[in-house]
C-alpha cells in the first residue's frame, strides 16, 4: 500500500444503516451502494450477513452488481458468521471479512464472560476460517478504545499472525480524545513486532462529537484506514462522517501529507441521497454538507466574498459537488451584495439609486428575515412609481 494513502473504508450500510429507525429495502441499498461507488471509496462494508436473510441478501446482491471497492461483510469471531459472510460475498470481484470481538475489560466481564486469551482464541480461529474464503481479512478488537494497549497489543500480534491483513481500533463508544487515541495508535505500532504486516484501522463513534478528530489525529499517528459513514450516520451519536474526513485530508493536504480516493464532486449528492434514502435529515449547520456550509449572510462576509472567495471559503462548493454558494438578503447584509444581486437580476447601476434601494431593503428585512429577488423587483418598481408621480 501507498503510505501516503489513506483507505477509505465506508460502512453506511452497515454501522450506519443498524442505526436506522427503520431498515432500508434492498433496492435502496443497492442504489446507496452504487452512490458510495462512484464516490470512490476503497472498501465499503455493506452488511452483517448472518444478522437476517434479508441482510444476507442484499450483500449477495451487492457483491453480484457493484463493481470498484472491495466489497466487506461484518462478522463476530464465530463459525457460524463467518461461513455466512463468506457466503454472501462469494459473487464479489475483490471481497473481505470483517471479524471483531471485544477485547476491553468491560466487555470481556458483563458481555462474553471470556477472558482475554480465549476471546484472542476465538478471534484467531475465526480470521483463520475467514482465510479460506479471501485472503482480505480485517480484524476489529471491539471498544479498542477503553482497553490497556498491553492487552490490545497481545490480540493484535496473534491476530497478524493468523492473517489478518487490516487490524482495526474501534472506539466504539466514543470515549477517547484526540491525543489519547492517537497514542492508543503510537502504542500498537510500538508495541506489536509483527504490526508492518497490516494496515492500522480506525473506527470512530461521535459520542462526545469527537469521531472526526479522533481519527484524523489516529491519521497523523500512523493509522491508514478510516472506517466512516456518509453524514456521519450511526449507532447513537453516529459514526465519524465520511465528507468531513475527506474534506479535512484534501482541503489541509499540505499539513497531513495524505491522499484519499475520494472523488469529491460526488459528496453532495451522495449526502443528499442517504439523507432522504435513510430519512436522516442533515443539520442545517453540519459541516461540509449541511444547508448553511456555503451559506454567508453578515454584510462584512458577503463583501468579503464577492471580493475574493477565499476570504471567507476554505472550500469551493463545486468541490464537493454543489452548484454554488448562497448569499443569503438580511438586515445584515450590505450595499455591495444587494448591488451584485441587482446586477445579476439584470438591471444596470442606472436603472436605480442604490441607497434608496438598500434603506427599503433594510426597512424589509427587519420586518420579514430574508428579502428575496422578487422583494427587490417590489422595491424598484415602486421607487420608479414614486419617481414618475
Ligand atoms: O463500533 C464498533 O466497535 C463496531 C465494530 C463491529 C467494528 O462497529
Ligand atoms: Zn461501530
Amino acid at each position: 500500500m501507498n503510505q501516503d494513502n489513506v483507505v477509505i473504508f465506508d460502512t453506511t450500510l452497515r454501522d450506519g444503516e443498524q442505526a436506522l429507525r427503520a431498515s432500508l429495502s434492498k433496492r435502496e441499498k443497492l442504489q446507496i451502494a452504487h452512490a458510495i461507488a462512484k464516490l470512490g471509496v476503497d472498501v465499503m462494508e455493506v452488511g452483517f450477513p448472518v444478522s437476517s436473510p434479508g441482510d444476507f441478501d442484499a450483500v449477495k446482491s451487492i457483491a453480484e452488481q457493484v463493481k470498484g471497492p472491495i466489497i466487506c461483510g461484518l462478522a463476530r469471531a464465530m463459525e457460524k458468521d463467518i461461513i455466512a459472510c463468506g457466503e454472501a460475498l462469494a459473487p464479489a470481484e475483490k471481497r473481505r471479512i470483517h471479524t471483531f470481538i471485544a477485547t476491553s475489560p468491560i466487555h470481556l466481564e458483563h458481555k462474553l464472560q471470556k477472558t482475554l486469551e480465549q476471546a484472542t482464541d476465538m478471534a484467531v480461529k475465526a480470521i483463520k476460517l475467514a482465510k479460506t474464503y479471501t485472503d482480505d481479512v480485517e480484524f476489529s478488537c471491539e471498544d479498542a478504545g477503553r482497553t490497556p494497549v498491553a492487552d490490545l497489543a497481545y490480540v493484535i500480534e496473534r491476530a497478524i499472525d493468523a492473517g489478518a491483513t487490516t487490524i482495526n481500533i474501534p472506539d466504539t463508544v466514543g470515549y477517547t480524545e484526540p491525543t489519547e487515541f492517537a497514542e492508543i495508535i503510537a502504542g500498537i505500532k510500538q508495541q506489536v513486532p509483527n504490526i508492518d504486516k497490516a494496515i492500522i484501522s480506525v473506527h470512530c463513534h461521535n459520542d462526545l462529537g469527537l469521531a472526526v478528530a479522533n481519527s484524523i489525529a489516529a491519521v497523523q499517528a500512523g493509522a491508514r484506514q478510516i472506517e466512516c459513514t456518509v453524514n456521519g450516520i450511526g449507532e447513537r451519536a453516529g459514526n465519524c462522517a465520511l465528507e468531513e474526513v475527506a474534506m479535512i485530508m484534501q482541503t489541509r493536504k499540505e499539513r497531513f501529507g495524505v491522499t484519499t480516493n475520494i472523488k469529491s464532486e460526488e459528496i453532495f449528492r451522495t449526502s443528499k441521497l442517504v439523507s432522504q434514502l435513510c430519512n436522516m435529515p442533515v443539520q442545517q449547520n453540519k459541516a461540509i454538507v449541511g444547508a448553511n456550509a456555503f451559506a454567508h449572510s453578515s454584510g462584512i462576509h458577503q463583501d468579503g466574498i464577492l471580493k475574493a472567495q477565499n476570504t471567507y471559503e476554505i472550500m469551493k462548493p463545486e468541490h464537493i459537488g454543489m452548484q454554488s454558494n448562497e448569499l443569503n438578503l438580511t438586515s445584515r447584509s450590505g450595499r455591495h451584495v444587494i448591488q451584485h444581486r441587482m446586477t445579476e437580476m439584470g438591471y444596470s447601476d442606472k436603472d436605480y439609486n442604490l441607497n434608496d434601494i438598500y434603506d427599503a431593503f433594510l426597512l424589509l428585512a427587519d420586518k420579514k428575515g430574508q428579502v428575496h429577488d422578487y422583494d427587490l423587483e417590489a422595491i424598484v418598481f415602486n421607487q420608479q412609481l414614486e419617481e414618475e408621480s
